[in-house]
């Protein structure tokens, strides 16, 4: 199929910008990462300079702290604010119950940190994230491993029917190495049913620092559609 990648800034830009009206003055935000996470940043950026709201962020990757610092988005931490009020992220897939797969950028581990402290989390992305199963079209996990680890792990993942490579660097040799210096294994499963289930095996595998399945995290998802925004709302209580 072919993708007009046009169209699909489009859907991420409405989808962004319909999450940072949620964040008010006083928040502490928790930046996601990836091209429609990049999106809310900007747009959090546009709102200080426009409107003078005054918020501070906490960055999920390399990437988002250096965004937030260029668009003038104060940054800090968990260990001075470890209760965020919002946090505004993107996702590989969503599912209506909104299960989600995520770490296509490889910053999954810290995204999961912030998203499990924050107070209410919101998901963008285009109409092409929403499946109705995760996993579906070959998507596969994104797995994060202690280097130790990477050959038990990957023989546990194989064991458990997953189909395991590791992520390769772009313009760079050899695997790409994570903001906490870690490897990643990206696991196509096929159709995954039970997320909460397959979640909890593959974190007792020891040497696995996090798994790609965020399962009852996100309470409200925006996805751009061709002919508008469609929101997800789910009650984690
Ligand atoms: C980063 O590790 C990811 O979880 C991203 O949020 C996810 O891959 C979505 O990225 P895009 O918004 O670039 O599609």
């Amino acid at each position: 199929m072919k993708v007009n990648h046009d169209v699909v800034f489009e859907q991420k830009q409405k989808a962004a910008s319909e999450a940072v009206k949620h964040v008010k003055d006083g928040f502490i935000v928790g930046l996601g990462s990836g091209s429609t996470a990049a999106l809310a940043i900007t747009a959090l950026g546009e709102r200080i300079k426009n409107e003078g709201l005054k918020i501070m962020g906490v960055p999920t990757s390399y990437q988002a702290f250096l965004l937030a610092v260029e668009c003038g988005i104060p940054v800090t931490t968990l260990d001075e604010h470890p209760v965020i009020d919002v946090t505004i992220d993107g996702a590989d897939q969503l599912t209506p119950e909104l299960f989600l797969i995520k770490g296509g950028g490889a910053a999954l581990a810290r995204e999961k940190i912030v998203a499990s402290s924050s107070k209410q989390n919101i998901i963008i992305g285009d109409e092409k994230k929403k499946v109705d199963f995760l996993g579906l079209n070959n998507q596969f996990v994104p797995i994060e491993v202690l280097p130790f680890a990477l050959s038990p792990v990957n023989h546990q993942l194989f064991r458990l029917g997953g189909k395991t490579v590791v992520r390769e660097g772009i313009r760079k040799l050899g695997p790409v190495i994570t903001d906490n210096g870690n490897i990643v294994l990206d696991v196509v499963f096929g159709e995954i049913k039970d997320p909460v289930k397959l979640q909890l095996t593959i974190k007792m595998i020891p040497g696995v620092v996090e798994v790609g399945l965020f399962v009852g995290l996100t309470d409200i998802a925006y996805v751009g559609t061709s002919c508008g925004l469609e929101k997800i709302e789910k009650s984690r209580k």
